[in-house]
């Protein structure tokens, strides 16, 4: 591995409106390095049939590819086994089986679902349909000022009547971690489960579910160097089983007769129809990258990064903020310009080859908590670099001037 990561990244290579990108939108989707592209390719040129359904020397390569994918992600999570690994298109899919396979058969009325005001939508708006299936009852930990959990709130609200707290772990538009392990622990003393959104933090940072004792975790492979359309859901296996299917169909059966059927066991019970193994060749590539690169080294660059933009955001009168004073943070920084939208912000940025995400960055409540409608929003992984962060401070300083603003 070449030590500049640009020389891994053909995209980083390219140019974005005739300027090299600068490229700082890591947290919506990451670049793939050539390792990656190959390994889906090579799936695809040597390797390709349906996994599970054949005898055939194709089909056994395929089966062995996908299987090979889970092993890797198992040990990657220090999971217990590799049943407790099931593949789905993101982590959105993750959430969303959590929530109407075990949401929708464990809560009834008087029931609680506590979750954060911090929750990206995609773990939000499923528990919102859970409770109004189930007529349990939607409750929201808010923020302290410095923009992590209201330690107040979790103590207030994490009760016996709480039978799911589903949380992040990194919040995708503040960049602050979450304290899972102790959340867990909270949790699992009022007989709650944890459901946890890994979508920001696996890609950054180590994660263990076993030392977290997370129940449930969440993640997807296009936000750590992996092809979009492969994401992973953890559960323990003593939930798992206890859990109906989620889509039914195909592979994920034992027998099935004209009225009723019996499912496959774990993983295969949550894998119906067709997978994609040509995206779990590039997860396996994505985690082989990442091992080589190293976590120290990921969060290191990260760091420093993060603290380079902050001390030169925080020298320009007219740029806010948000969520930027705790020390628990990632390479996430959330701002506005006085005066400006975020979406002229990110096209002005866009016009001088630095990408950027301005909106609500699918957290609608939590922009409304801080009082905005939208933010801009600039995420780091660690193939950039100080000159990003320089092009980044340039490009903002242009922003007024181009509005025609004082
Ligand atoms: N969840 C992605 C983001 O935060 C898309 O931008």
């Amino acid at each position: 591995m070449d030590k500049n990561f640009l020389n891994d990244f053909p995209i980083l290579r390219s140019r974005m409106n005739g300027h090299p990108p600068a490229y700082l939108d890591n947290s919506a989707t990451t670049q793939k390095p050539e390792s990656v592209v190959r390994a889906i390719c090579g799936y695809y040129g040597s390797c390709n049939a349906n996994p599970h359904r054949g005898v055939y020397e194709l089909s056994v390569k395929a089966t062995k590819v996908y299987e090979e994918a889970r092993r890797k992600v198992a040990a990657f999570l220090n999971a217990k086994s590799p049943k407790e690994i099931i593949f789905t298109k993101n982590a959105t899919e993750s959430l969303n089986l959590v929530a109407y396979s075990y949401g929708l058969n464990n809560l009834r009325g008087g029931d609680e679902i506590l979750i954060t005001i911090a929750e990206h939508h995609s773990n939000l708006v499923p528990w919102q349909r859970v409770a109004q299936a189930t007529g349990a009852k939607l409750n929201y930990i808010y923020l302290a000022a410095d923009g992590n959990l209201s330690a107040e709130d979790i103590d207030k609200k994490l009760t016996r009547r709480t039978k799911i707290l589903a949380v992040t772990q990194i919040s995708n538009v503040l960049g602050l971690v979450n304290d899972i392990k102790t959340l867990a622990a909270k949790a699992h003393e009022v007989g709650a489960v944890i459901v946890v959104d890994g979508a920001q933090s696996v890609p950054h940072i180590p994660v263990d579910v076993q030392d977290l004792d997370a129940d449930f975790l969440a993640f997807s492979g296009h936000k750590m160097l992996s092809p979009m359309g492969i994401g992973v859901l953890y559960g323990k296996k003593k939930i798992l089983e206890e859990m109906p299917p989620f889509l039914s169909g195909g592979d994920m059966i034992e027998y099935v007769e004209e009225q009723t059927t019996t499912f496959a066991e774990l993983p295969q019970k949550f894998e119906a129809g067709t997978q994609n193994v040509g995206g779990a060749a590039g997860l396996t590539a994505a985690i082989n990258y990442i091992q080589r690169v190293g976590f120290e080294t990921i969060e290191s660059i990260e760091k420093d990064l993060t603290t380079c933009a902050l001390a030169e955001l925080k020298k320009i009168p007219y740029v806010e903020l948000y969520g930027c004073e705790a020390e628990n943070k990632i390479g996430i920084i959330s701002f506005n310009i006085k005066d400006v939208h975020p979406h002229d912000v990110a096209t002005i940025l866009d016009a001088q080859g630095v990408a950027i995400r301005a909106g609500h960055h699918c957290a609608q409540p939590l922009v409304k908590y801080l009082g905005q409608n939208s933010t801009c929003r600039a995420s780091f992984y660690f193939y950039n670099t100080r000159q990003d962060v320089e092009r980044l401070i340039e490009a903002i300083q242009k922003v007024r001037g181009t509005m025609h603003l004082a």
